[in-house]
């Protein structure tokens, strides 16, 4: 928990403007620090943050800005290094989709790959050498379940949520000892949104086990990020899940989350 006061430093939240990102806002405000919100230009981003500073006394500032953009990617964490102390980043920002891969935009594709892997491996790299001014730094990648899940209709979200996997332990081990650590969480469902919601009530009773509120995500993995766990599972139904798809060939997982994928594209289409 933060000292209560407005010197503290900031942490940085990707995708803050709903969802698990606005979840991982308001805990955090709770907890006293001070929170510099990311989303997409026109979401009125800056009403969140007078609300989250209001109700919880902390301060809160807001960028709208593309992050499928690398330049503006390299731009926000410059004007963030400027003007801000930062002692945690979370990098919650992500998109997929469910598609056949042959019918998806070339732009649609990129965009996930440029938000899901480029943002995140960027806006660490810029942000890391102000985390590691601080007595204590933490950064959290927001990954999925599905990373462990390749799957057919779904080929690139879960193919760049392994990167974050990835990405993170071997930075994790990197930093090792450093001030800064570096955690990774695999949620499993989670309904945020309208698109999401429906999604996951319509791949069945398999694929929702394992859903959890965004505000018990959020707060788990901050409890935690700060103790400083490289790797994080929320609950049992995840942690099994991981399991299978470790222990079963890899053929059969992935024909099984097909399935699954596979079920919810029929009952969307119905
Ligand atoms: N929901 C699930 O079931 C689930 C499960 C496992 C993992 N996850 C992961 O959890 C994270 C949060 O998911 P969520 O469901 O809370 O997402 P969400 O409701 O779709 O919200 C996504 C957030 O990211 C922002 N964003 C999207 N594209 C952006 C861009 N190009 N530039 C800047 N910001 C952008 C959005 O801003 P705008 O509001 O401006 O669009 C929004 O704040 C993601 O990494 C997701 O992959 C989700």
């Amino acid at each position: 928990m933060a000292s209560s006061g407005s010197n503290q430093p900031y942490a940085v939240i990707t995708g803050a403007s709903r969802g698990l990102g606005q979840a991982f806002a308001t805990a955090l405000s709770k907890q006293g620090f001070n929170t510099i919100l990311v989303s997409l230009p026109g979401e009125n981003l800056d009403r969140t943050a007078d609300l989250i500073a209001t109700r919880y006394g902390t301060k809160s500032v807001s960028f709208e800005t593309d992050l499928t953009d690398q330049k503006n990617v390299i731009a926000l964490a410059q004007q963030i290094n400027q003007s801000y102390s930062v002692s945690i980043l979370i990098n919650n920002a992500g998109a997929g989709g469910t598609q056949e891969f042959i019918r998806s935009h070339p732009e649609e594709i990129n965009a996930i790959i440029q938000l899901n892997v480029t943002a995140t491996a960027l806006m660490t790299h810029q942000l890391l050498p102000n985390l590691m001014k601080q007595p204590r730094g933490y950064i959290l990648n927001v990954s999925s379940i599905c990373a462990f899940s390749p799957t057919g209709y779904k080929t690139v979200y879960p193919a760049t949520k392994i990167f974050i996997n990835s990405f993170s332990h071997g930075l994790s081990q990197e930093l090792k000892n450093s001030t800064v650590t570096v955690s990774v969480v695999n949620p499993g469902p989670m309904d945020t949104n309208k698109e999401v919601t429906t999604r996951i009530r319509n791949q069945g009773l398999i694929a929702r086990m394992g859903k959890l509120p965004v505000e018990t995500v959020a707060e788990m993995s901050l409890k935690k990020m700060f103790k400083g766990k490289r790797q994080i599972f929320l609950n049992a139904p995840n942690r099994i899940n991981h399991l299978i798809m470790y222990v079963i060939p890899l053929r059969l997982g992935v024909s099984l989350s097909t399935f699954i994928v596979k079920r919810e594209i029929n009952r969307a289409n119905k």
